[in-house]
C-alpha cells in the first residue's frame, strides 16, 4: 500500500461520522524529487456515431436523409408540399436496394446512390415540391452563406426490357401520369415550417432530362432571427416528374472544411487540448451482425459514392464523416488518431475464428493502417494523397477490436495474436491495445505470446463508484499489469448530459489516473456527444439520445458542455509533466449517504469514502505546480498546503474553481452555463498556507515555484 493509501486508510479508520468535525486537513506536497512521468497522452476523446454524433450532431450536413436510404419503406424527414389546389406526390423509389420493384428500377445514380425520391406534380397549385425537417430542424443564422446541392432528374427512363434479377412486379408499370418536365427555374429555400417566413432562397434552372444532373447554388441569410426549426425546400411551379437525390446543405464549417465540421462543437473540442481521438468505437466499431462493422473503404471519396451502413445504434450512419474526416477531425483538434480496427467480432456475439477465415479482416486493417500512415508511394496512402491529403497522419496505438470481454468463446486470444502479428510484422513501432484487461476478465485475456502493450479497461459507474475507485490505480503491480487505457469511461449520474455530482466523481477518479500516470498512458471519457432533442410523439420523431450521461450536448443550433465537459477541460489545461507525491494528514471523511446504485460488477461498496481528493503534478521546465483538489462535501473544506522542498514560492499564483450549490445541479441546451469554472487570482501563497475549498467544487490551484526540477 503506498503513502497515500496508508493515510487514507488510516483516516477511514479513525474519522468515520466526522465530515462536519472541526478539522485540521494538511496536504504536503513533496517537490524534492521529481514523481513518476505524467503520460503525454494521458487525455484524449473518444467518440462513434451513437446520440446523432455525427449525422445531426459533429458533421455539418443539414439534410437528414440525404440519399434516401434510412428506411426502405418510406421518405422519413422528408414531407410533401403541395400548396393552393395542387395535385402532387412524393414516394421513395427502390426504397430497398436488394427488392427493387420492376416499375422502379433505372434510377441508380450509381453503387452508392441506388435510392431516391420522385415528387410528382400533376398539377402544381401555388407549388409543390419536397421538404426536408434536418436534425430536428435545419438552423438559421443570420447573414451566413449555406451551400445547397442535390441530383435531380426531370423524365421517367425509359425502362429496358425486364431480365437479370428482382424482377418482380415485371407487369405492374406504373403509367405515368403526366408528360414530360419542361425544362426551367426551380426554387430552393431555406424556410419556416409554415412557409410564411423565408430565411433564404435561390433558383436553379433544370434541364430537361432522364438522366441524373448535380446542381449546386449558395444561399444567403440576412439579418435573421435565428432559429433551429427552419425546413429546407426545394419546389417547383411547372407539372412533371422529379426524381431527387443526394439532397446536400452545408452552413460553414471548421476551418472552411468542405464536408466538414460544425464549429461550435470544434472549437470546444479545440478548447479541451485532447491529446488523441479513439474512433471509430465502441459498438460503431462492431455493428449488430457481422457485415455490419465500420466500412472504412465505403467512407473514401466524394460522399456521392459512399453508400452509408446500418450503424450500431439504432439508426442508419450516413458515413459522410468517413475515415478521412476522423483523421482531418484529428489534424483541426491537434491530437493523434488512435484507431480502433475491427477484428472480426460483432454486438450480437458471433466471432470468426483465427485462421485463415480471418485473414481477410487482418488484411483490411493493415489497409486501413497503411491509409492513416502509409507515404504516397504505398498504395493506400497514394489514395489518401488522392483523396486530398498526401501528408501521412502520426499514430502510436492502434486498438484491436472492442470490448471482446462480450466474446465469452475465448477466441480473443487468437484473434488478438494474428492481428498483433501481422500489425507489428509491418508496422514495428505501432503498440497494439487488447480490449480485455486483465483485472476485470482474468479468465478470457490474452495469454499466447508477450503481453499486449496496453489494456483497455471500461468504467461506468455511479459518483460514489468512482470516487471510491480513485486509489484503484495506486495499489496495480507495476512489475506484473500491462500498461493501461481507460479507453471508455463516465460518472454516469444525471441525462441527457451529466451534472454536478457526475463531474465531481469524474475529477474524483481523474486525481487517480493522474497520479498513476506511469501506468495510466491514455484515458478517455465516452460517450463525448449527444443530441439532446427529445422524442416527439407528435410527429413520431425519435429522442436524439440512446445512451443517457454524455459529456457534450447541443441541438441543431446550439451547443453546450456539462460540468464534466469543465472538469476535463480543466484538467487538460492543467498539467506537468510529472507528478508531485502528495500525503495527506487528517483526511476528511463522508459516510455514504444511499446505497449504492448501479453497482459495478456485483462489487460492494465501502461504507465510507474522503471526501477530498487530490494530485499535483509540476512543470519542470517553468516551475509551476498545479494541484487538484475536489471537494465533495456539502460544505467548504479549509486545509493546510506544505511546499516541501521549494526554494522559492510566488506568493500570488491563480486558482480556478468549478462549483455548484447541489449535486444535481447541471448545464442544459437552455441554461448552458449555470456550472462553468472561474479563474481568479490566489494570494498569500507560500510554502506552507492554507486554503479553502469550497462545497461541491473541483479547484485547481497554480503555484509558481523555483525552476528548478
Ligand atoms: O459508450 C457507449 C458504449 O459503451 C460503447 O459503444 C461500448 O463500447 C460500451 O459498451
Amino acid at each position: 500500500m503506498n503513502k497515500l493509501l496508508q493515510t487514507s486508510a488510516a483516516a477511514m479508520l479513525c474519522l468515520s461520522a466526522l465530515s462536519m468535525q472541526a478539522q485540521n486537513t494538511k496536504l504536503t506536497l513533496d517537490l524534492t524529487k521529481p514523481g513518476v512521468a505524467v503520460s503525454p497522452m494521458l487525455y484524449g476523446l473518444m467518440t462513434e456515431e451513437i446520440n446523432y454524433a455525427y449525422d445531426g450532431g459533429l458533421y455539418g450536413e443539414l439534410i437528414r436523409n440525404r440519399s434516401f436510404r434510412n428506411n426502405p419503406t418510406k421518405p422519413e424527414s422528408w414531407l410533401l408540399v403541395s400548396d393552393g389546389d395542387a395535385k402532387s406526390e412524393i414516394k421513395l423509389i427502390g426504397g430497398n436496394p436488394q427488392s427493387v420493384p420492376r416499375n422502379e428500377q433505372g434510377n441508380a445514380i450509381n453503387e452508392a446512390l441506388t435510392s431516391c425520391l420522385l415528387l410528382t406534380v400533376e398539377k402544381p397549385g401555388t407549388r409543390s415540391g419536397i421538404a426536408n425537417l434536418g436534425y430536428w430542424g435545419i438552423p438559421v443564422r443570420a447573414n451566413t452563406t449555406y451551400s445547397a446541392s442535390f441530383y435531380v432528374k426531370g423524365a421517367a427512363q425509359t425502362l429496358p426490357p425486364a431480365f437479370g434479377r428482382n424482377n418482380n412486379n415485371a407487369n405492374n408499370q406504373t403509367i405515368v401520369p403526366i408528360a414530360n418536365n419542361t425544362a426551367g427555374p426551380i426554387t430552393v429555400s431555406i424556410e419556416s415550417p409554415d412557409g410564411k417566413t423565408v430565411y433564404a432562397s435561390g433558383t436553379v434552372n433544370l434541364a430537361n432530362t432522364p438522366f441524373w444532373k448535380k446542381y449546386s447554388l449558395k444561399l444567403t441569410t440576412g439579418n435573421v432571427t435565428p432559429t433551429k426549426d427552419a425546413h429546407f425546400v426545394i419546389t417547383t411551379n411547372r407539372t412533371g416528374l422529379y426524381y431527387f437525390n443526394l439532397v446536400s446543405l452545408f452552413p460553414p464549417t471548421f476551418n472552411n472544411r468542405p464536408n466538414g465540421n460544425r464549429p461550435d462543437i470544434m472549437q470546444k473540442m479545440v478548447d479541451m487540448k485532447p491529446k488523441f481521438l479513439r474512433f471509430p468505437g465502441g459498438n460503431f466499431l462492431e455493428g449488430p451482425y457481422l457485415g455490419d462493422h465500420f466500412p472504412w473503404k465505403t467512407t473514401l471519396g466524394p460522399i456521392d459514392g459512399r453508400p452509408g451502413h446500418t450503424g450500431s445504434w439504432g439508426y442508419r450512419a450516413s458515413d459522410g464523416l468517413g475515415l478521412l474526416e476522423f483523421l482531418e477531425w484529428c489534424e483541426d483538434v491537434k491530437m493523434e488518431p488512435l484507431l480502433a480496427v475491427f477484428a472480426g467480432y460483432s454486438l450480437n456475439r458471433d466471432h470468426i475464428d483465427a485462421g485463415p477465415l480471418l485473414a481477410p479482416y487482418v488484411q483490411d486493417a493493415l489497409d486501413e493502417i497503411e491509409y492513416v500512415t502509409g507515404d504516397v508511394h504505398t498504395y493506400w496512402g497514394a489514395k489518401r494523397a488522392a483523396d486530398g491529403h498526401p501528408a501521412p497522419f502520426k499514430m502510436t496505438y492502434v486498438e484491436i477490436g472492442n470490448e471482446d470481454w462480450f466474446d465469452k468463446t475465448n477466441s480473443y486470444d487468437g484473434r488478438f495474436n494474428q492481428f498483433r502479428a501481422a500489425i507489428n510484422k509491418k508496422y514495428p513501432k505501432l503498440k497494439c491495445i487488447s480490449t480485455i484487461d486483465e483485472k476485470n476478465y482474468a479468465s478470457l485475456r490474452v495469454v499466447t505470446g508477450p503481453k499486449p502493450y496496453m489494456v483497455d479497461e471500461h468504467y461506468y459507474q455511479n459518483s460514489w463508484q468512482m470516487q471510491e475507485d480513485a486509489f484503484r490505480y495506486d495499489s496495480y503491480d507495476r512489475k506484473t499489469s500491462p500498461k493501461i487505457f481507460v479507453g471508455e469511461w463516465a460518472t454516469r449520474e444525471g441525462s441527457p448530459t451529466t451534472n454536478l455530482i457526475a463531474a465531481l466523481g469524474d475529477a474524483a477518479w481523474m486525481t487517480g489516473m493522474e497520479r498513476n500516470s506511469d501506468l495510466v498512458l491514455a484515458s478517455c471519457y465516452a460517450p463525448l456527444f449527444v443530441n439532446v432533442n427529445p422524442k416527439n410523439d407528435a410527429t413520431g420523431e425519435p429522442s436524439g439520445m440512446q445512451w443517457a450521461s454524455d459529456l457534450i450536448g447541443y441541438n441543431a443550433l446550439n451547443s453546450y458542455g456539462s460540468p464534466a465537459y469543465y472538469v476535463q477541460k480543466m484538467f487538460n489545461n492543467n498539467i506537468g509533466n510529472h507528478v508531485v507525491p502528495v500525503t495527506a494528514t487528517d483526511l476528511p471523511m463522508l459516510h455514504i449517504d444511499t446505497a449504492g446504485k448501479n453497482p459495478p460488477r456485483g462489487r460492494k461498496q465501502k461504507p465510507t469514502r474522503p471526501s477530498l481528493y487530490f494530485v499535483a503534478t509540476k512543470d519542470s521546465k517553468t516551475g509551476m505546480v498545479y494541484l487538484k483538489v475536489v471537494n465533495t462535501a456539502d460544505h467548504e473544506q479549509p486545509a493546510t498546503l506544505d511546499l516541501k522542498g521549494a526554494s522559492t514560492v510566488a506568493s500570488v499564483g491563480s486558482v480556478v474553481v468549478l462549483k455548484g450549490d447541489h449535486p444535481e445541479d447541471t448545464n442544459s441546451i437552455t441554461d448552458p452555463e449555470k456550472i462553468v469554472p472561474v479563474t481568479s487570482q490566489l494570494s498569500g501563497v507560500g510554502k506552507s498556507f492554507s486554503h479553502t475549498f469550497p462545497a461541491y467544487s473541483v479547484s485547481i490551484l497554480r503555484i509558481k515555484t523555483n525552476s528548478a526540477k
